[in-house]
């Protein structure tokens, strides 16, 4: 059976992908965002998922004014990257998973989510940059297949949170329906709080932007209830982006283990926003599986875990 064994919140910041694209990613002002992303690509380097599903926005790359869908899942075997503004990147081509996108299609859509089914599609960096942020600058290939799954939050109305989040909850319904064994991933990206133009262009709210993360870690159906004028509001018009994070925490856990989270301001105008959740059962596993003990063992919550690693040393010390 496939599950899903871990959720990525990320910004996608296509400044970030010109970073890296034009080799700045040591300069100062970019270190301080990539560094954040360090630990990020060990974990993910550990966990190795067979399959990626990525929730992002399309950015007038894949589709135009002419089409908006509100929910489309790339079903493709591939994907070609293609971007606004400098065109695409210089990125391996997306590789997809057509026999689990169309099992998720038709899971979903029996459930009543009518999502388009798209057979050709380019991404663009609302999906490489992440893509990047966590495996890496590949020159061949990604480590893994990919599902796309663009949603609209560009053109009035985009879905509700809380259809965002019920969403999620479907596509882990459809994957833990899936015969083979595989382990998913799957990314919620964009955001945090940004204004691109207007008056308030500029605009980023931390304080808004880490109760979002908080709530996300442990009260997701909190977020659920957020209209949209409140994120426009709050997080600017374009950090609207930052709903498509509950489309990946609707299939998690109701309670998750958060691993690790960053946040940093600005990245161009943006606030970035990072942040791993783990399934309880699954973090108990790969504890278990780390420290040599037995099936059943439970492990200790993750904050008495830190404490014991931070006195660790100390400990060591008074033993010489
Ligand atoms: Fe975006």
């Amino acid at each position: 059976m496939a599950k899903i064994i871990a959720g990525v919140g990320s910004s996608h910041v296509p400044a970030i992908g010109a970073a890296l694209d034009n080799g700045k990613t040591e300069e100062p002002y970019w270190k301080r965002v990539f560094s954040g992303f360090d630990k990020s690509k060990e974990w993910m380097a550990k966990i190795k998922p067979d399959v990626a599903i990525v929730v992002y926005n399309d950015h007038a790359s894949a589709f135009s004014v002419d089409v908006i869908p509100t929910f489309a899942l790339g079903c493709a075997a591939q994907f070609p990257p293609s971007d606004e503004g400098w065109g695409p990147r210089p990125v391996p081509v997306v590789k997809g998973h057509p026999a689990l996108a169309a099992h998720i299609a038709q899971s979903v859509i029996l459930d009543e989510f009518d999502l388009t089914i798209v057979n050709k599609m380019e991404v663009d960096h609302g999906l490489t940059v992440p893509l990047n942020l966590l495996f890496g600058q590949p020159k061949d290939e990604w480590p893994c297949p990919v599902i796309p799954l663009a949603v609209n939050v560009v053109m009035y109305p985009p879905p509700t949170g809380h259809r965002c989040y019920m969403l999620g909850k479907a596509i882990r319904k459809a994957v833990e329906s899936y015969p083979e064994d595989l382990n998913v991933v799957i990314f919620g990206t964009g955001g945090l709080s940004h204004q691109i133009s207007g008056p308030r262009a500029g605009l980023i709210n931390s304080k808004w932007d880490t109760a979002f993360l908080d709530n996300l870690s442990k009260d997701p159906k909190k977020l659920t209830r957020i209209p949209h004028v409140e994120y426009m509001r709050e997080a600017g018009a374009e950090g609207i982006e930052m709903m498509l994070w509950l489309i990946m925490r609707g299939a998690l856990d109701d309670r998750v283990v958060e691993i690790y989270r960053f946040y940093i301001v600005p990245a161009s105008n943006t606030a970035v926003g990072h942040i791993i959740l783990e399934n309880r059962l699954h973090s108990a596993k790969r504890w278990r599986k780390r420290n040599g003990l037995p099936k059943g063992q439970r492990p200790m919550p993750v904050k008495k875990r830190r404490a014991a690693a931070a006195l660790r040393p100390v400990l060591r010390r008074g033993a010489r």
